[in-house]
């Protein structure tokens, strides 16, 4: 498990613009060097082109925040995997909390985006999470499971693909982050589950950490024996603080 290479991967979310973006590459490009671990950025679709092409010949890799779970056809709105590929794409977040929470995406939804990124090659982000009543209510075991039972029983051999990214809800964009050891024990949860469906599974997939993860608690949290990288939402927006990120997990 501590052979996996971390990956660092931001959420620019829908953040951003044309200068925006360049500045925040081009200081990323001068500062990452070789770094330990993968790392890569998730970017409003309008940008793939842009960002594709400031990325160039550089150990940063493109990602997407969401795609379609259809191939083509009446689907207004959707960018499918066959797309994102055409722009270079390796990684798309597949069920977000934002997109669970604001777009009703349900567990068979995330399952079906899941298989399209599998099937065009691209890997998907898986996100997972519960709410802050549901920890009260003592229900995070059984929601992150039910989570990803929905994606390993539709995805059964290519599940050793995918990257699950846990982010607790209440953890999001608060400042409030999951403890190393509360993170941990979820990553283990999900680790187990993974063993279940194959062992090749639970030792290739990575599973990242997301909420308010940043450059003071990167590496507490990324020394955590099931914490493989983390999915940066605020903090991937401002270069020094990314860079920081990425350093803790070399
Ligand atoms: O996908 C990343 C994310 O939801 C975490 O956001 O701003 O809490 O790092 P943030």
């Amino acid at each position: 498990n501590q052979v996996k290479k971390k990956l660092i991967a931001g959420n620019w979310k829908m953040n951003g613009s044309l200068a925006a973006n360049e500045a925040l590459v081009q200081a990323l490009r001068a500062e990452i060097g070789a770094p330990g671990c993968d790392v890569a950025v998730c970017v409003p679709a309008p940008y793939l082109a842009q960002v594709q092409a400031l990325v160039t010949g550089c150990p940063i890799a493109l990602g997407a925040q969401d795609l379609s779970a259809h191939a083509q056809g009446a689907y207004t709105g959707e960018q499918s995997a066959g797309m994102l590929k055409d722009f270079g794409v390796r990684y798309a977040i597949v069920g977000h909390s934002e997109r669970r929470q604001y777009h009703g995406e349900s567990d068979e939804a995330v399952a079906a985006k899941t298989g399209a990124a599998l099937a065009a090659g691209i890997t998907p982000i898986v996100c997972v999470g519960e709410t802050l009543a549901q920890r009260e209510a003592g229900q995070t075991e059984e929601v992150v499971r039910r989570q990803l039972a929905a994606v390993i029983h539709s995805n059964g051999h290519c599940i050793s693909e995918i990257v699950v990214a846990y982010e607790p809800v209440w953890a999001i964009g608060t400042g409030k982050t999951a403890s190393p050891e509360q993170a941990q024990a979820v990553h283990a949860v999900l680790r187990a589950q993974l063993a279940h469906a194959s062992a090749e599974a639970a030792a290739r997939v990575r599973i990242l950490y997301g909420g308010s993860m940043n450059a003071g608690n990167a590496q507490a949290l990324l020394a955590q024996p099931d914490i493989d990288g983390g999915l940066i939402g605020g903090a991937a927006l401002k270069a020094p603080d990314f860079l920081q990120i990425i350093s803790a997990a070399r």
